[in-house]
């Protein structure tokens, strides 16, 4: 049967310069990618040193995870100047020579934008503090009254995303107990207040700085929680958990519960559009720049908003992230996302890993619900197999790889890095670890530094053999010297996948689909391509076709379970 879904390259006729409706974008975090100085955290040189590697593997851009200055309370998601880089991972300098390096080797680079809030070191925060409540220092963020006789509660219910209130109440410049502000994160990330003037000005300026440095994008951070409802009222999420209990970056109700909740009244309001489209008349100044939503909004026709043609280029596609390794609803999110983005005339986009959720080669083996942010320790309740979490990563990937549209990668994933579980506490450094008194473990497994050389000091993440994060005695084998050239390594497959998708333009593809495998598998046909993913429990009969790709080894002319086969005629 072929599919009625829109072709979303249909608008893009092939050679035209949309680079980002087809790119595969590799996102570094930097804490954790190489670290050039040997002081245990990653750094721009580090980063620089090892883009070949990248441009080898054969993706077409890279994301870089925040660097800015910042006391790196949320991993650098606090930022304190959005001008200049942090000590601890270089300098301006340092940053212009990745750029080049980086374009040099037909790689582009998108950076992080971090507009919701700042960090509580910002010079404007500094200020507001130091101001009297009721000033314009005041007014570029969310301070409000308490509620109560004497001011002495939070002035509405809201809960932070990482656990507790989303409120701290501040002491005034005269000593006494004064207002409080809102933070939908960590208190030391004070949102900003979107409705006035000076902080639209100052983010276009910001968007310039960069711009003018070069970057050819941004992904916007939070980019649905900027507008807030007038008048903050009270929300009480639904018994499901909804988006304040859910997730630690503010999943829609919608996502986890496929209810009809209502929306919260600090997620996906109609006047974040408005920026978008301020920021859109900003990089159409300059040529083949990009934004990409991070937006936790479901279902994808409701996020198709975001990138609607005056808006950003992309949206995150987290409800594929979301979905289980399940034939018939993998089928179903690829259907419902191709239409709702291709709805509006903008690409598809693909992720299964970044550093916010558990890595899919432990996540898709989890045997119990965990909720997304909540991450994973000792003591989570349904430990994955880590072979079996491994060979559904794999074919979760290859399936992904040869989707029409845009694909996003999370370093570490194309060595199959498992979600590190058994981190001691004391390491711990996520707020959702802190602020939920150990309740949540978070995110810090998904964010261990990752492996170079097998037999290297801190596995070649640096010379000196610390890491800011402790890296597990048994990960020689995932180090990427480990896998290179071995035939049915990970590293090989993603090469071997990104190298096909490229060769037959897969990005600029379509899905028809393929009917008769029996409802655990997802087939389909892409330029010419035919691929199959078994997500049952029993082998399937291959179709005719010389095998272009497998995610693991094959039966003969059978494809077993958990496994991914690219076919051509
Ligand atoms: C989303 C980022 O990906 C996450 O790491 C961060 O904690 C929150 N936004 C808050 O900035």
């Amino acid at each position: 049967m072929t599919s009625d879904i829109p072709d979303p390259s249909r608008a893009t006729p092939e050679g035209a310069s949309d680079w980002w409706r087809h790119a595969v974008i590799y996102q570094v975090y930097p804490r954790s990618f190489a670290d050039a100085t040997g002081d245990g955290v990653g750094d721009l040189r580090g980063i620089t040193a090892r883009l070949p590697s990248l441009a080898e593997l054969g993706v077409d851009a890279v994301w870089l995870s925040p660097f800015y200055v910042s006391p790196q309370n949320d991993g650098g998601y606090d930022v304190a100047d959005y001008c200049d880089v942090d000590p601890a991972f270089g300098t301006l300098d340092d940053f212009a020579a990745l750029e080049n390096v980086a374009h040099d080797l037909g790689l582009k680079v998108i950076v992080d934008l971090v507009p919701n809030h700042s960090s509580s070191e910002h010079v404007w925060f500094r200020e507001a503090l130091a101001s009297a409540p009721g000033s314009p220092e005041r007014a570029r963020y969310l301070f409000r009254d308490g509620s109560g006789p004497d001011g002495e509660l939070p002035p509405n219910n809201w809960q932070s995303v990482f656990g507790g209130p989303a409120w701290t109440r501040v002491t005034e410049p005269d000593g006494t107990p004064g207002q409080w502000y809102l933070h939908l994160f960590d208190s030391s990330q004070p949102d900003f207040d979107w409705r006035n003037p000076r902080v639209r000005e100052q983010f276009r300026d910001i968007l310039r700085f960069w711009l003018d440095r070069g970057v050819d994008g941004f992904r916007v951070d939070v980019a649905h929680g900027m507008i807030k409802v007038e008048g903050l009222p009270d929300y009480t999420p639904p018994a499901n958990g909804g988006s304040m209990g859910g997730g630690a970056v503010g999943l829609e109700p919608d996502i986890e519960s496929g209810a009809d909740d209502p929306t919260p009244p600090f997620w996906a309001q109609e006047g974040v559009h408005e920026i978008y489209r301020d920021w859109r008349l900003v990089l159409d100044e300059y040529d083949e720049r990009i934004l990409v939503a991070e937006a936790w909004v479901d279902p994808p026709a409701k996020l198709a908003r975001w990138v609607r043609p005056d808006e950003m280029h992309q949206a995150f596609n987290f409800a594929y992230l979301a979905t289980p390794w399940s034939g018939p609803e993998l089928r179903a999110v690829i259907d419902t996302s191709i239409a709702a983005f291709g709805g509006v005339d903008a690409p598809s986009t693909w992720v299964l890993s970044n550093h916010d959720v558990v890595r899919h080669a432990s996540r898709l083996a989890l045997t119990a619900e965990n909720p997304q942010g909540h991450g994973i320790g000792p003591d989570s309740p349904g430990q994955p197999v880590r072979e079996l979490g491994l060979a559904r990563a794999r074919a979760a990937t290859a399936l992904m790889l040869a989707l029409p549209g845009s694909a996003y990668l999370y370093q570490g994933e194309e060595l199959g890095l498992p979600e590190v579980i058994d981190l001691p506490d004391a390491s711990r450094l996520d707020p959702t670890w802190f602020r939920t008194n150990g309740e949540r473990y978070g995110r810090d497994g998904c964010r261990v530094p990752i492996p170079w050389e097998a037999d290297a000091p801190a596995y070649g993440f640096n010379a000196t053999g610390t890491s800011w994060l402790p890296q597990p005695d048994d990960w020689a084998p995932y180090a990427r010297d480990s896998q290179a050239g071995v035939d049915g390594s990970t590293l090989e497959l993603y090469r071997a996948a990104l190298a096909a998708r490229k060769a037959h333009d897969l990005g600029l593809g379509s899905v028809e689909w393929l009917d008769g495998f029996g409802e655990h598998v997802v087939a389909f046909r892409n330029r010419g391509l035919t691929v199959v993913a078994n997500t049952g429990e029993d082998a399937v009969d291959l179709p005719a076709g010389t095998v272009a790709l497998a995610s693991g080894p094959l039966d003969s002319r059978s494809l077993p379970a958990d496994t991914t086969v690219w076919l051509t005629s």
